[in-house]
């Protein structure tokens, strides 16, 4: 059992959330106290409690996030800075943000703001885009410039006491040593090394694992299990640390975290300055909390068992020439041996790795090492590279070492090229032989996961290319900084905006009114409800073909296990045929679509156990066919679904062609991005006397109902329902969710218990619907000024394997025009059957694929043309009163003035000329800047929302129930604040209910963006409703405080509750009003690479008069930086055999993290603007940034154009791929050995 099981659903303590249980999202994070066994002070860390094993913390202190501060007992500094901040939206990965920040004080309380920055490298925030949450944090710091500043009270660190001494803890209860029998296993934690002997010579006959932070199960999942588990903490020869003029020993239980500390401490002594770079080096392996908890000999056992594991600490320590300990205990003997050879040759059954020793090198040895990531942190390599290099009089004194991680199981060292480089005297020549000598001799695994072989072999010369560059010392100023590696100063943010105070509270800059909840853990999500009595636990059994028939469903094997109770299928439902559009069936009957396709449920005693016999359900497939798995592939095999190809034409585009100066044609294709919320899917049915209280996490309860009801045949009142809050949802919660509703209602009403439906994040991933992809070809014709006459585009869009995808080929082609004014258009839509799940909207479906393909072509357009970018885009912006692609006309369109204002406030004219120059100036480094556009079109779609608000008659409290989802946009604080302005009350006089089937029945999907600025108008209309009924009693007593007018207009028998639907009315043709936004975007590539970094966005967007700018701002910063992702790093990756998503973990699917926003980013909302067309003046402002961000892409592909000039005099455009992967930007240039100078 891990801890963080222990404390969810033993101790209750469901502060601590979870996630991945892979140590790769954090909200886990609990902090741990304890005398380690090689200090006399108490050290408190943050750890991931999903991979810590719960005997190995006996004695320990565990801090909670409810336990350092609550509602109750008053809030914690950290909990307090973040809601002030607004770094919590959602609330699901709040937690363990404040726990990482909780160790991280402990650790170092006159902390920098640099130390904080690289302190949150395995937390994951899907909502914020970060900033708010690091502006927070470094408040705590004694050196940023953040207003509010304060460092920590030292008092607040230490607030657990020992419940059992009432002390601080003292750290000696975890010193004991333990033999144990957990569920039939055996469980030692010996105290010295001839104990540990003992141990394993007693179970040599066993499968026996050591371990000692268990961290390698967030990667290697199925090693296990094991009859016999060794705890190493206690060990104490494991910790030493000897430090000698001529080598350093660390033992081998020795921490990463600590590591990281004596390299630092050790770095500036003669002969250990390579320190400096593993450091640094270090600092870029796993995550904070994973080096915390993980050891040196753990990560180097875990490449000795698993070759192929890009190990860094191996990399850097093989190429340094360390050695290794290790114990024998049959011999009870110890023994030194190179690292090479402890990981080639030696058997480690019965040997235990006891210390790792670096030796001191000579004084002209060159140290460097390199990792190379899909994103800045947390991620494993696509190579890692370790080069030591004597050398003096620009010559190789003797034989280098070069070791190379990630490019086969067998590849260490990299051997022709050493022997090549030994004793060579550096020249461009040989500089060049040495790139294409290393090139030829890699031969990298090729792997689905992995990057190609082509671009590691490539990466990998790059990077000793890169050294060597260093090492001549090149006198040629243009490639240089070809040597150096990007260099990431600490981020900052600014922010300017407009408060109305004449409609205070409504229009204020307030944090959201529940993040102090969301903060301390006391926010309940359907997961932390606590367990009814006789519940169930149940999961999927998926399908794991893409394309079958189905001969027979068989769960015997599940249905053996004890504890797991009964397996449901389609043909225990009373009705099959499902409401849910993308998903024609609940469980698949006869044939399969693709591989994650639900084929039955299995409930059982624990969710460990459902999980488990899910698996063991066994299907005979008929026949197995390939599925289909790319757009390509489905137009070759004749799988367009024909009905739903889509055409507009626009002008005379026939005509057009004729009269353009020049035209550019060219293709742009988009991956499929999973949304990536930090509550996976979870839903509660709970048999009541009269039906089922559905508690959902769902955008659409309505949906929910509907389907909950519809699957055992009975009537939608049969079905109560709740949405308590929802752990992000960006569209995700909008459809799939009634699968989940569905089938646990189908589970509670066939076994008469609660049943508990809670999606681990592989089933998640693989089961549930994406972003689709997209495949277009344009053409576009334009005058020699650059004003773009006519359009042409032919898309194909992955809509999976039912027709209802194709909504998207419709939805996206209403925004190709984006911000720019074509006369001419004929577009192509095409809806592609794939065996996928039917794709579903992720946040602003349409805008993010138009905004690629629609920016992509005015780059074109400005490259063939030799201008800016800027320039062309500008001379095409939409004028006030144009008619734009959809048939609306464009009342008060502000793109042109956020424009103007942007570029001036940007300084984007100077900062084109400063990158220019600097472009001139460096080959290996180049800068791209770029201005994109976003008009998002909004529609109040749907019936309405409802809202019903009831005043306390006896204190005047305000209670609101409404129909709208929160789910981090901030839309119970927009209510409370609409409600507090129309009565004048004080906002923390307001509670804002979930949302309720009983209360709010009817719902239209909280999605779109539209749902906070209904439910809040909706709210209005009810207070309104109230205020007229009070007003009587208020004229009669003018003077009476608001209490006493609520206790008379109760006396007077007023009804104190009042409901009001805010109805819908559609715009025409559908559209009712345009958010306008516009960004800056400029980053910097290194070309040898393909490794950038943003260096400043700038963001100027009309929201008309902010209902909050706050929370509006928030919104502009998560959209963005999920569009960085969306753009950058994610896709999904299929087997092409099976149809199965290969990286359905955070492993191997990777989306931004703290050090992948930009570096300076400053937003500004457009004043004095109101919108005549929205509710109360305001815009919505959910999803229109996210398609902004595509300018990190077209920014990057500028810099890379600058280089491919630079190198071929090539003046090409490069065709757009997204996400524009590190892999994709370096592969675009094309490098080989010709072109690097020295
Ligand atoms: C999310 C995540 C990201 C990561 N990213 C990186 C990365 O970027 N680069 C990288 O290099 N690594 C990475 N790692 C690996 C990480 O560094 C290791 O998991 C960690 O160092 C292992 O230490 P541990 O003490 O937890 O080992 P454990 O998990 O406790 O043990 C690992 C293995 O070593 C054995 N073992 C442990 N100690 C000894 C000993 N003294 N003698 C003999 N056998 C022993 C165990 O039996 C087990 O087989 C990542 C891990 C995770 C979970
Ligand atoms: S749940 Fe532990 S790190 Fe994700
Ligand atoms: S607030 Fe961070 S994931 Fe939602």
């Amino acid at each position: 059992m891990s801890l963080n099981e222990y404390l969810r659903e033993k101790a209750g303590l469901k502060g601590t959330k979870v996630m991945c249980r892979e140590a790769g999202c954090g909200c886990c994070a609990v902090t741990v106290s304890h005398l380690p066994t090689d200090s006399n002070t108490v050290k408190t860390y943050s750890v991931q409690s999903c991979l810590t094993p719960l005997y190995a913390v006996d004695g320990w202190q565990i801090s909670t996030v409810e336990g350092i501060g609550s509602q109750r007992d008053g809030f914690h500094p950290i909990q307090e800075r973040i809601a002030k901040f607004n770094g919590t939206q959602c609330g699901y990965c709040t937690p363990g943000m404040v726990m990482n920040m909780y160790g991280l004080l402990h650790q170092k309380p006159n902390i920098t703001a640099q130390e904080v920055e690289d302190n949150f490298d395995g937390n994951i925030c899907r909502c914020t885009g970060y900033r708010p949450i690091l502006d927070a944090m470094k408040s705590f710091s004694e050196d940023a410039n953040i207003p509010g500043r304060k460092a920590i009270d030292i008092e607040d660190l230490n607030k657990n006491l020992c419940p059992k001494t009432g002390e601080t803890c003292s750290g000696n209860c975890g010193s004991r040593s333990l033999d144990l029998e957990i569920s039939g296993a055996r469980w030692y934690r010996p105290l010295t090394l001839a104990d540990l002997g003992k141990v394993m010579k007693a179970n040599k006959d066993k499968k026996t694992r050591l371990f000692f932070g268990n961290t390698s199960t967030g990667i290697y999942k199925n090693d296990g299990p094991f009859d016999v588990y060794v705890d190493l903490h206690r060990v104490k020869e494991l910790f030493s640390f000897q430090a000698t003029d001529t080598n350093v020993r660390l033992g081998a239980a020795t921490t990463l975290t600590q590591f990281l500390e004596k390299l630092r401490g050790h770095q500036e002594k003669p002969g250990f300055k390579c320190f400096s770079q593993v450091h640094k080096h270090l600092k870029v392996v796993a995550n904070v909390m994973v080096r915390n908890a993980g050891s040196i000999g753990g990560n180097l056992m875990i490449k000795h068992n698993h070759k192929d594991f890009p190990s860094d600490i191996f990399t850097t320590l093989e190429a340094a020439g360390a050695q290794v300990e290790i114990f024998d205990t049959a011999s009870s003997a110890k023994k030194t041996v190179p690292l090479l050879e402890f990981m080639t040759s030696v058997n480690m059954s019965g040997k235990v790795l006891t210390a790792v020793i670096l030796p001191r090198l000579a004084d002209n040895v060159v140290y460097r090492t390199f990792k190379i990531t899909p994103r800045w942190q947390n991620a494993h390599a696509y190579v890692n590279a370790a080069f030591k290099i004597p050398f003096a009089d620009m010559t190789v004194k003797g034989q280098p070492s070069i070791v190379l991680g990630g490019i086969s199981a067998d590849t260490i060292h990299a051997k022709k090229t050493e022997t090549f480089l030994a004793n060579k005297k550096l020249s461009a020549a040989v500089v060049k032989e040495a790139y294409s000598t290393l090139r030829d001799e890699l031969v990298p695994t090729e792997s689905p996961l992995e990057s190609s072989a082509k671009y590691r072999k490539e990466l990998a010369s790059g990077l000793l290319y890169k050294v060597l560059l260093g090492l001549c010392g090149t006198k040629n100023p243009k490639v240089r900084t070809g040597a150096e590696d990007l260099h990431r100063p600490v981020s900052s943010g600014l922010q300017t905006y407009q408060e109305m105070a004449r409609e205070f509270p409504l229009k204020h800059a307030l944090p959201k009114v529940t993040s102090t909840l969301q903060a301390s853990g006391e926010a309940v999500f359907v997961n932390d409800m606590p367990k009814f009595q006789q519940e169930l636990f149940a999961a999927f059994a998926i399908a794991d073909v893409g394309s079958a028939i189905i001969g027979s469903i068989d769960p015997s094997e599940a249905l053996k296990i004890p504890g797991v109770t009964h397996f449901l299928s389609a043909k225990d439902t009373l009705c099959n045929d499902f409401p849910q559009p993308m998903n024609p069936e609940l469980f698949a009957t006869k044939e399969v679509f693709y591989a994650g396709q639900p084929l039955g449920l299995v409930l059982a005693e624990t969710q460990p156990l459902a999980i488990e016999a899910a698996k063991k359900v066994k299907v005979n497939y008929s026949k197995v066919m390939t599925p289909i798995l790319t757009v390509e592939d489905s137009l070759a095999r004749g799988k367009e679904f024909e009905s739903k190809r889509k055409t507009t034409v626009i002008g005379n585009p026939d005509d057009a062609w004729k009269s353009v100066d020049h035209t550019v044609e060219g293709t742009v294709s988009m991956g499929s991005q999973y949304h990536f919320y930090m509550e996976t899917q979870v839903t509660l049915a709970v048999p009541s006397e009269d039906g089922i209280d559905l508690y959902a996490s769902t955008q659409n309860s309505d949906l929910c109902q509907f389907a909950a009801s519809r699957v055992i045949d009975k009537p939608m009142h049969f079905i109560n329902i709740t949405v308590p809050r929802v752990g992000g949802g960006f569209g995700g919660k909008s459809l799939d969710t009634s699968t989940l509703a569905a089938a646990a209602s189908l589970g509670a009403y066939k076994t008469k218990r609660p049943v508990r439906l809670s999606l681990d994040l592989s089933s998640n991933m693989r089961m549930l619907g994406k972003r689709p992809p997209y495949k277009a070809t344009y053409k576009a014709g334009f005058t020699k000024e650059g004003d773009v006459q006519v359009i042409e585009v032919d898309y194909m869009v992955d809509v999976g394997f039912t027709e209802d995808g194709s909504f998207f080929t419709t939805y996206s082609m209403g925004y190709l025009d984006m911000c720019y004014h074509v006369p001419n258009w004929k577009i192509v839509g095409k809806s592609m059957m794939t065996n996928k799940r039917t794709m579903v909207a992720v946040r602003a479906p349409g805008s993010v694929p138009a905004a690629l393909i629609s920016e992509s072509i005015f780059e074109h357009v400005a490259q063939a043309l030799g201008k800016h970018s800027t320039v062309v885009k500008e001379l095409n912006l939409y004028s006030e009163k144009q008619t734009d692609l959809t048939g609306h006309v464009l009342n008060n369109c502000t793109v042109r003035e956020l424009w103007r204002r942007l570029k001036d406030v940007a300084e984007v004219d100077a900062r084109i000329r400063q990158i220019n120059a600097f472009n001139q100036e460096n080959q290996w480094k180049k800068r791209g800047i770029t201005m994109t556009t976003c008009k998002y079109g909004m529609c109040y779609f749907g019936a309405g929302h409802g809202a019903t608000v009831t005043i306390f008659a006896r204190d005047g409290s305000v209670q609101i129930s409404q129909g709208g989802v929160e789910m981090g946009q901030g839309l119970y604080t927009k209510v409370a604040q609409g409600v507090a302005h129309i009565l004048g009350v004080p906002l923390d006089n307001i509670k804002v209910r979930p949302n309720q089937g009983v209360i709010s029945p009817n719902s239209v999907v909280s999605g779109g963006s539209v749902a906070s600025e209904s439910s809040m108008q909706a709210a209005i209309g009810a207070a309104e409703i109230l205020r007229e009924r009070m007003k009587p009693i208020k004229e009669k007593f003018p003077d009476a405080d608001w209490k006493t007018l609520c206790e008379k207009s109760n006396a007077s028998k007023i009804d104190l509750t009042a409901r009001f639907l805010n109805e819908h009315r559609m715009g025409s043709p559908y559209i009712n009003y345009h958010t306008y936004c516009v960004a800056v975007t400029e980053t910097e590539v290194d070309v040898l690479t393909g490794e950038s970094q943003i260096r400043r966005v700038d963001i100027m967007a009309d929201y008309g008069e902010s209902l909050n700018p706050m929370i509006d701002i928030g919104q502009t910063e998560g959209g963005f930086v999920m569009g960085l992702g969306n753009f950058a790093s994610e896709d999904t990756i299929f087997d092409s055999k099976t149809g199965q998503i290969l990286n359905d973990g955070t492993w191997n699917y990777k989306p931004p993290t703290t050090k992948d926003i930009p570096i300076d980013w400053r937003i500004h909302l457009l004043p004095d603007t109101p919108n005549p067309s929205g509710i109360r003046s305001s815009k919505a402002t959910g999803e229109p940034s996210i398609a902004l961000s595509v300018g990190g892409l077209l920014a990057n592909k500028q810099a890379l154009q600058s280089a491919r000039k630079d190198l071929f005099g090539k003046e090409d455009f490069i065709p757009v791929v997204a996400p524009f992967t590190v892999e994709r930007a370096q592969q675009s240039v094309g490098l080989n050995e010709s072109l690097l100078a020295v």
